[in-house]
């Protein structure tokens, strides 16, 4: 019965495939092409076309080849789930996850990691739990999960579906046990996991301005505050036919501002069954829009349908007599909504080739930064830069045959895995190290193709003024060049030579003649055009790390004016002081639960002059131990702590403030703060 039935599915599909190569033609930049696929549609708008599946569809032939022809992201129906991954407490079963990854790797395919913290197919074991011990299990199962596909996720799920439909915040195991603090912990304990991955809270109706989206965006507003690690918001979109929210793109919009990027997580339109034509249009009518919402959000980087057709949907199982809410019927069939995509794909890249720049510039909360004394400019992500297509990935490409000979030899490529060329305007790679002054030797080497190997330039940085050594990068950047559909640059090898550095620290990177992935590398940056498409600036050196137009305050360009490679950094010259200068910091706790707490600092400039530098001190009770710090590099020796300014916020106008946070295990005290300017 299952393989007749089976049978009857790839027959079908066969037929399926046929109809959806007569599809609409899309014009890029002039260039008319035939835009038959989903991916195809949405990176020609710089975007990403996913799909949720289990592995019990992807065993079926004529839908995985659905999958792999027509969607470029994947996310597993439940196959990530705690019931899944740790259904005994320790006992880890990544089987069939890893299955998905395989099947998104083997077909070009990213992955959308669901999820790691939910309420819902939670073992019993954990809500079992004594209270005490429910953070330690959390946070636990994140960092074996979020470890074990290290690399391989573009985003998580980290929390999911957080808030009850009134706007407050479930009061499950996880509240219980830590409080609202639980969502900054389990996004803390993720990012330290896999610091280049999307850090994404993913809820279902907030889709529209309402209750419970607002009660969302003042969390988002909150962590972006503190520092936390959050870097987009997931609109489930389950939908009912005719009732898309009128405010989905006003209400993404809002959140985009916020400097988080948005994505519509898990499409669907349901309907009673069987369905009615008339229900069938307004579903084209329905998906369309909520294509059009997204295109119309700079931030919005793509879009999920849930299940990959009627047949596999969740929809009936759940809502009885309702279904029918994928763009593809129960044989693999395109359905009207699929067209109705399709087009509104086209016709969004017929108008703009590529996404708008975001219209409103979206001021980061916290802190305002401030031009950076680096001696090498920050790469810049500018507003005016072309767009990077969803395709578009940054490989490592080892080429180190000589390993321990005391230079690093980073490499790399970049691959256009899309089905249109991408406009290179620029490319930087920061590679971060630390040291601790000496000179040092840059020589590299080019075979870069596309790019030309005149137009790189090379040279060494540092962002932080108070650490100058601490937060070191080598930085490449190249111009120009377009990249073909399915093309791969040539590669670029640069050598450091760094023998004369006194005590050169690699951090947690260059693994010799082991890597042969990009992922395995936590300590590089890269922008595409502007755009950051890997890694985060490590912690304290930038106001944000989340890709984003809106944190410089001077756009730049071209990341490097520099031309030539410029060996020695001069450490940032500090700006005057005045002796009348001073300063004092005082703190509040912002949230606590037994074990831990979070902590604003306050540092208030009560000199005459402004600062250009700060450090504050205190000591904490014996046992306390730091988790995490924002806004200021935060170190701590036995029980003393010392926070310098991030590169950022040096600067304190006479009779101004800024904060820093942090995350410690342990309790508050009651400190007593040193504060010194420079
Ligand atoms: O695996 C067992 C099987 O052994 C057992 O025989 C069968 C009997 O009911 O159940 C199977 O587990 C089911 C599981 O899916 C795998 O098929 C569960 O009962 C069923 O509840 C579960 O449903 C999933 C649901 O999440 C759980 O809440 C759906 O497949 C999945 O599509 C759905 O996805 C969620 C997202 O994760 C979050 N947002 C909403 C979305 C739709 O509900």
């Amino acid at each position: 019965m299952h393989h007749a039935m089976r049978r009857m599915v790839t027959s079908a599909s066969v037929v399926g495939v046929a109809t959806l190569a007569a599809a609409t033609v899309l014009i890029t930049g002039g260039i008319a092409h035939a835009a038959s696929t989903l991916k195809q549609g949405a990176e020609a708008n710089g975007r990403y076309f996913g799909v949720s599946a289990s592995v019990n569809t992807l065993n079926n032939s004529a839908a995985a080849n659905l999958v792999a022809t027509q969607f470029d992201m994947l996310t597993p129906e439940n196959e990530m789930k705690w019931d899944t991954v740790e259904s005994s407490r320790g006992s880890f079963n990544f089987g069939p996850g890893d299955q998905i990854v395989a099947f998104a790797t083997a077909h070009n395919m990213r992955v959308r990691g669901h999820n790691l913290v939910w309420h819902s197919q939670l073992p019993g074991w954990v809500s079992s739990l004594p209270l005490s011990q429910v953070q330690s299990a959390m946070e636990s199962h994140i960092t074996a999960e979020v470890t074990h596909y290290k690399g391989k996720i573009y985003a998580w799920d980290v929390v999911n579906e957080p808030f009850d439909d009134s706007g407050n915040l479930r009061t499950d195991v996880f509240y219980q046990a830590m409080g609202a603090g639980y969502i900054a912990d389990a996004l803390r304990t993720a990012h330290a996991a896999d610091p280049n991955a999307k850090l994404y809270l993913n809820d279902y109706n907030i889709e529209g301005i309402n209750a419970k989206s607002d009660a969302m965006y003042n969390l988002i507003k909150q962590l972006k505050s503190q520092g936390v690690p959050i870097d987009g918001v997931g609109f489930e979109s389950h939908f009912i036919v005719g009732q898309v929210p009128s405010t989905l793109q006003q209400n993404m919009q809002r959140f985009a501002d916020l400097g988080v990027d948005v994505a519509i997580t898990e499409l669907d339109d349901r309907m009673p069954t069987p369905p009615s034509q008339q229900n069938l249009n307004q579903q084209a009518t329905d998906d369309a829009n909520v294509v059009k919402a997204c295109l119309a959000v700079a931030r919005c980087v793509g879009i999920t349908q849930w299940d990959v057709s009627d047949a596999d949907s969740w929809v009936p199982g759940t809502f009885s007599g309702q279904g029918a809410a994928t763009m593809f019927d129960s044989n693999l069939q395109p359905k009207p909504a699929f067209t109705a995509v399709l087009n509104a794909l086209s016709a969004s890249a017929s108008v703009s080739p590529s996404p708008s720049p975001s219209p409103s510039p979206s001021p980061s909360p916290s802190p305002s930064p401030s031009p950076s004394p680096s001696p090498s400019p920050s790469p810049s992500p500018s507003p005016s830069s072309s767009p990077v297509s969803g395709g578009v990935k940054v490989q490592y490409k080892n080429n180190d045959s000589a390993p321990g000979d005391n230079q690093i030899k980073p490499g790399l490529q970049v691959v256009n895995t899309g089905s249109s060329s991408v406009d290179l305007s620029t490319v930087t790679v920061r590679y971060w190290f630390t040291r601790d002054g000496g000179s040092s030797t840059l020589v590299y080497n080019c075979d870069w193709a596309v790019m030309g190997c005149g137009n790189i330039r090379a040279s060494f940085g540092s962002v932080n003024p108070a650490t100058p050594t601490a937060d070191t990068y080598l930085q490449l950047s190249f111009t120009g060049g377009t990249l073909p559909a399915g093309g791969s640059t040539g590669e670029i090898q640069s050598r450091v030579n760094k023998s004369d550095w006194s005590n050169f620290t690699e951090t947690n990177d260059y693994s010799y003649g082991t890597n042969t992935t990009f992922q395995d590398w936590s300590k590089v940056t890269v922008y595409v055009n502007g755009r950051l498409v890997w890694g985060t600036e490590p912690s304290g050196t930038s106001p944000s790390p989340t890709p984003s137009p809106s944190p410089t305050p001077s756009p730049s360009p071209s990341p490097s004016p520099s031309p030539s490679p410029s060996p020695s950094p001069s450490p940032s010259p500090s700006p005057s002081s005045s002796p009348s200068s001073g300063c004092v910091a005082s703190m509040r706790v912002d949230s606590s639960w037994p074990g831990g707490f979070t902590a604003t600092v306050t540092v208030s400039n009560t000199g005459g002059v402004s600062t250009s530098g700060w450090q504050v001190g205190w000591s904490w009770p014996s046992g306390d131990s730091l988790v995490n710090a924002w806004n200021a590099v935060v170190s701590v020796t036995g029980t003393s702590v010392r926070a310098v300014n991030a590169s950022y916020n040096g600067v304190i106008p006479a009779g101004g403030s800024t904060t820093f946070g942090f995350q410690a295990n342990g309790t508050p005290g009651t400190p007593t703060f040193t504060c010194t300017t420079s």
